[in-house]
C-alpha cells in the first residue's frame, strides 16, 4: 500500500506540469491559430483553430511555473513543452484523418500530451516503467473528468 502511494505521489509530481500545460490553454481564449489559418493539400486545416499561440504560451508559462514552484524548473519546462507539442501533433493527426477540431479521437485526445511530455523529459530524467504505466492508466479518466467540468463551466464546446 505504501509502495502504491509512493508510486502515485512520484507519478503525480512528474506529470503535474504537463497536466497544467494541457489545461491552461482553454482559459487563454486564443485568437491566433498556430497554423496561421492555412490548409494542407487534403483541403483541411494544418492544425485548426483549437491550437493558438496564446494557448501555447499560456500553457508553457503556467506549466513551467508550476514545476518551478516545486523546485524543478528545467524538468517542468520540458514537460510543458512536450505536452503542448504532443497535443499539437495529436491535432495534426486528427486533421489528416478527417476529424474536425473539437471532435473526439479517443485515446489520442487523452494521451497525446502525456506521450509528448514523457518523451521530452526522458533525456534528462528517465521516468521508470511503473511510473509510465501509472500515468497512462490514470490520465484518461482525469482528462475526461476535467474536460467535462470545463464543458459544464462553458469553457469548452464539447464535453471531451
Ligand atoms: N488551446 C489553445 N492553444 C493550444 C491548445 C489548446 O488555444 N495550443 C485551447 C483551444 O481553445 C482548444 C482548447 O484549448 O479548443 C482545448 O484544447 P483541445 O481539447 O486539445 O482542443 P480541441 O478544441 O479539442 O481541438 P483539436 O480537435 O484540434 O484537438
Ligand atoms: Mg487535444
Amino acid at each position: 500500500m505504501t509502495d502504491l502511494l509512493a508510486l502515485a505521489f512520484s507519478s503525480f509530481v512528474i506529470i503535474m506540469p504537463a497536466f497544467i500545460a494541457n489545461s491552461v490553454p482553454v482559459l487563454a481564449r486564443g485568437r491566433h491559430p498556430m497554423d496561421l489559418g492555412k490548409k494542407m493539400g487534403d483541403g483541411r486545416r494544418v492544425l485548426g483553430d483549437g491550437k493558438t499561440f496564446e494557448g501555447f504560451l499560456a500553457g508553457l508559462f503556467m506549466g513551467t511555473l508550476a514545476g518551478a514552484l516545486f523546485g524543478y524548473p528545467i524538468h517542468s519546462f520540458l514537460l510543458a513543452l512536450g505536452a503542448l507539442t504532443g497535443d499539437i501533433l495529436g491535432a495534426f493527426i486528427k486533421r489528416r484523418i478527417g476529424i474536425e477540431r473539437g471532435h473526439p479521437a479517443p485515446i489520442l485526445d487523452q494521451l497525446d500530451f502525456v506521450a509528448g511530455a514523457l518523451l521530452f523529459l526522458y533525456p534528462v530524467y528517465p521516468v521508470s516503467l511503473d511510473q509510465v504505466v501509472f500515468i497512462v492508466a490514470v490520465t484518461p479518466p482525469i482528462h475526461l473528468l476535467t474536460n467535462y467540468i470545463a464543458y459544464r463551466l462553458g469553457l469548452k464546446k464539447y464535453p471531451w
